[in-house]
């Protein structure tokens, strides 16, 4: 990863030592290679110290009192700004004192060292130089060596020295992190953990977000030289040039906010990653509404969760390919790694594409859940305990295991007190939108992912309890055995039903890259959520090989074996769920949009009918290979019209 070599802004450098050391040959070496300012102490001096020094005689305290004063006024200056170097001898402590008052936490002393004779033959090879024998004896016998110094011997070339200089300087950090909630938190502790030097800022809300940064720092020992902010200007002159910044604050509006807030202080070339959940269409607004100010924005998906954040998440990123290359270094060290030792991240494509595969992902994780739920739903009817249903489930492992069974398992085993903890807890699940807005893609898009739809609704449908029960005590039907389901029946449909949930999530990101021209891999997708994601599993692992060869699943030797397979065993569980009245929204849908999509000749004629009959939308007719759209007056008994222009605007 590339070294930054500036110091930050605040940081006033005295380069010190007896005459003729090379102060402003260092000093000024050393300015150019952090580009800022450097002043030689010696153009401060009163016409008074520069006579009586030009005539050989040494300055008393009282002599250098004001000139010292003038260093460390110029030094508070230029501080307000920049960074600076200044060249003063200070040889003792009680001009350093002077030199420093005030803006000691900004001062950074560097004593040049080196032996009286190599000083004195330096000496006498410049012209010019007033320092005679005994003036510089006498400043070597003033010397009082400094404690805090960073020391650097003479004998090396000034090459050396600036090296080793710039090697102790508090640098610039290398990445900014802007919004300390769960995730961003996490996240800046994984960079700080792999030696990133990052800058982290949380806003300041008097009384509700107060020192968020600069309490989250002390918490961890790897933030220990992270730098702490919850003021925008300074966070951003915190960072070395061009910035990478990661938002990790709640999608929607508080990001445009933050990115308006952040402009005046950005230049040309930064960055702005947006690692939250953000919809993939503002994703492509702000993208190019940031190109047009010169500041590169990559929507980052961001898949994990907590853990994975802070262990290695799965990312997405989308965006300008040449901006990426800025970030990837840091966003590849952070994340997961697969089965090879690969990052878990790589660039997905442009505009809002890594914020679109990840509403995708999101929307696969929806049902792999409720698939999940529905299992439950079944082993509890059979009369299972969370505990027994969590065996149950260990043993699929071997064959079908995937994080989100893993952490079922955990969640079912957990007890408070005499019960499960999963009994006691109230069954409305919330969301946070990107079911939601993968289900609206998936309708614009035209394309059939119906599982993450019958998902999204079979949470929306548990947010109604009160009238649930209600229509629980008015509807069900009493004494209903229990249903006829073996265990390897239950499997085969839960793999079956996961098979079609991946075909169709991975459709929908085909279908849109083909829509808006942005070329996934579909292969690679798979690659990156082989870790650190939500939806990882065995499964995703065998799809990174399938997706080689195809981008159709449904197609590959593969999917067809299994769903063959399977298939009898998913229309038994869900005929017996439906005769028993247990709800299970994902796998009877698994299982209909099966049957609907291999129907050769579906009921889609009439529906065609019915549309010309009311609205004259016209249809075609299957045996007319030209495609030529017919319109029937349906209450006349006439014969019917071909149309000139196809379908019409009604
Ligand atoms: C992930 C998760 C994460 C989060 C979502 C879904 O990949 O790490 O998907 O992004 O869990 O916000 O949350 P909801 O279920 O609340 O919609």
């Amino acid at each position: 990863m590339k070294q930054a070599i500036q110091p930050t802004k605040q940081t006033a450098i005295f380069m010190m030592g007896v005459s003729g050391v090379g102060k402003s040959t260092i000093g000024t070496l050393l300015a150019k290679q952090l580009e800022i300012p450097f002043f030689d102490g010696d153009d401060y001096h009163s016409e008074a110290n520069i006579s009586k020094m030009s005539k050989g005689d040494p300055l008393t305290d009282l002599d250098r009192h004001d000139w010292l004063h003038a260093l460390n006024a110029l030094a508070t200056q230029q501080l307000k700004t920049n960074s600076c170097i200044i060249a003063c001898s200070a040889l003792k402590e009680s001009y350093r004192t002077i030199l420093e008052t005030t803006i000691a936490a900004s001062t950074k002393w560097i004593f040049l060292h080196g032996t009286f004779q190599q000083i004195k033959e330096r000496i006498q090879h410049r012209n010019h130089h007033f320092m005679t024998s005994d003036l510089l004896q006498s400043q070597f016998d003033a010397l009082e060596i400094p404690q805090n110094a960073l020391q650097i011997d003479i004998h090396l070339s000034p090459k050396e020295m600036v090296t080793q200089i710039q090697k102790s300087l508090p640098l610039k950090t290398q990445f900014g992190l802007i919004g300390l909630g769960v995730m961003g938190k996490s996240l800046s502790r994984n960079l700080a953990q792999k030696g990133v030097r990052i800058s982290i800022y949380n806003r300041h809300v008097p009384e509700v977000e107060e020192d968020i940064a600069i309490n989250f720092k002390k918490e961890f020992k790897e933030l220990a030289s992270a730098q702490t902010f919850d003021a925008l200007p300074a966070f951003v002159k915190s960072l070395e040039t061009p910035r990478k910044i990661m938002l990790m604050v709640n999608s929607g509006p508080a990001i445009d906010a933050v990115i308006e807030d952040l402009l005046p202080s950005l230049s040309e070339g930064d960055s702005i990653i947006d690692g939250g959940n953000s919809n993939y269409n503002k994703t492509k607004e702000r993208f190019d509404f940031l190109k047009s100010t010169g500041i590169h924005f990559i929507g980052a998906g961001v898949s994990g969760g907590e853990e994975g954040a802070l262990k290695g998440p799965s990312i997405m990123p989308g965006g300008d390919a040449k901006a990426y290359q800025q970030v990837q270094p840091f966003l590849e060290l952070i994340a997961a790694k697969d089965k090879n030792g690969i990052p878990c991240c790589n660039y997905i494509g442009s505009e809002g594409s890594g914020h679109f595969v990840k509403m995708i992902h999101n929307g696969i994780e929806y049902v792999e859940m409720q698939l999940l739920a529905d299992v439950c739903t079944v082993l509890k009817a059979k009369g299972n305990t969370p505990d027994q249903i969590a065996d149950i489930l260990e043993s699929w492992k071997p064959t079908t295991n995937s994080y989100l069974l893993e952490i079922t398992i955990t969640i079912l085993r957990k007890k408070e007190g005499d019960d499960w903890l999963v009994n006691k807890i109230m069954d409305t699940a919330g969301n946070k939108g990107t079911g939601n807005w993968a289900t609206i893609a998936t309708a614009e898009l035209g394309v059939p992912s119906t599982l993450i739809a019958s998902a999204l609704f079979a949470r929306y449908t548990s947010f109604y309890k009160a009238e649930r029960v209600a229509a629980s005590k008015q509807f069900n039907s009493e004494n209903i055995s229990q249903p006829k389901i073996t265990i390897d029946a239950l499997h085969n449909a839960y793999q079956f039903a996961r098979i079609i949930n991946h075909y169709q999530g991975f459709k929908l990101i085909q279908e849109a890259s083909e829509r808006f021209k942005w070329d996934l891999n579909l292969s690679e997708l798979a690659r990156i959520w082989t870790n650190g994601c939500i939806i990882r599993s065995d499964y995703m692992i065998e799809l990174v090989t399938i997706f080689k060869t195809t981008n159709n699943l449904l197609t590959h030797e593969n999917t067809v074996q299994a769903l063959k397979t399977r298939k009898s065993a998913i229309k038994k569980v869900v005929a017996e769920c439906v005769l028993h009245e247990l709800p299970i929204p994902s796998l009877s849908n698994a299982i209909h949009f099966f049957t609907n999509f291999i129907t050769a000749n579906s009921s889609a004629n009439l529906i065609q009918a019915q549309r010309d009959y009311f609205g004259a939308h016209t249809y075609q007719r299957k045996e007319d290979a030209t495609g030529q759209f017919y319109h029937t007056e349906w209450n006349l008994n006439e014969p019917k019209k071909p149309t000139e222009h196809g379908n019409t605007s009604n």
